[in-house]
């Protein structure tokens, strides 16, 4: 069978790269992915800078019309008003921004960062016309206890059981375990099918079959060139990637994306 839903590799930069780094690294990846004639309609590539980045990435993206995704890594619940350091959604639609990570379990983490604000999160984006990235995964002490499918699943439910199915469709599910972030350890790729179709099981079981069919499950937790066609190619539910630190090495990104690109129209 053939997947259905375009393959997307986004990369989260973190807190990392200033405007300068962020501009001149989204040239060099523009003029390596035209040099090998990119398809762009079989994968899409996107990037989630800093908040400071965002104008300048914009600017070029749009003068010089690359066809490249941005977004944020977070977004505040509320429109407008004395929040002080807040980011609102209207803002970063302002500024060209296709997507928004919520609920990364380093915001999760550093953050107070809790279901019902992730809820809002999500709808604030969605009421904004972006799509969110919900992040979801277990720790190592939940994996040990064997529920980390439920976790994982638990905390997609704690945020969208509440939206209608047309406000669902709209997001991305990133399956990111806590222990696979910035440690090297991936994910092996029966775990990694296993937690993204759980999810979509959940979608389905949800919303139904055709919700389910539109979501797109990535996988996230230290994707690199050496072990991401394997993981694609073994995980049907699997629709790309949400890369770390491999997202930072231009050649890295561009090799990540590139074997996603020819996955991507592959049959499973
Ligand atoms: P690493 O790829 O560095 O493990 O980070 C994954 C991640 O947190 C992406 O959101």
């Amino acid at each position: 069978m053939k997947r259905r839903r375009t393959a997307i590799v986004a990369g989260n930069w973190k807190m990392n790269f200033d405007h300068l780094e962020a501009t001149l690294f989204v040239q060099k990846l523009a003029w390596m992915l035209k040099d090998v004639h990119f398809d762009f309609k079989k994968c899409e590539v996107a990037i989630m800078p800093s908040f400071t980045s965002l104008r300048s990435v914009q600017v070029l993206i749009e003068s010089e019309n690359i066809p490249i995704k941005y977004g944020a890594q977070t977004v505040s619940v509320t429109s407008q008003g004395a929040f002080t350091g807040d980011v609102s959604a209207d803002m970063l639609a302002a500024l060209g921004c296709s997507y928004v990570i919520v609920g990364h379990s380093e915001r999760r983490k550093y953050h107070p960062e809790n279901d019902a604000n992730l809820v809002d999160q999500v709808r604030a984006v969605l009421a904004a016309g972006m799509k969110p990235v919900l992040c979801v995964g277990e720790s190592l002490s939940e994996r040990r206890e064997g529920i980390e499918l439920e976790f994982a699943v638990g905390q997609v439910n704690e945020v969208a059981r509440d939206l209608s199915s047309e406000e669902a469709s709209q997001m991305l599910v990133a399956y990111e375990p806590l222990w696979a972030i910035g440690t090297g350890m991936t994910a092996t790729s029966t775990s990694a099918q296993e937690a993204c179709k759980a999810i979509r099981e959940y979608f389905d079981n949800t919303y139904g079959g055709e919700t389910a069919e539109k979501i797109k499950v990535l996988y996230g937790g230290s994707v690199n060139s050496s072990n991401a066609a394997q993981l694609l190619s073994d995980c049907a539910d699997m629709d790309g990637f949400l890369v770390g630190g491999a997202s930072l090495d231009v050649e890295e990104f561009a090799s990540i994306v590139r074997i996603t690109q020819k996955l991507a129209g592959s049959f499973r």
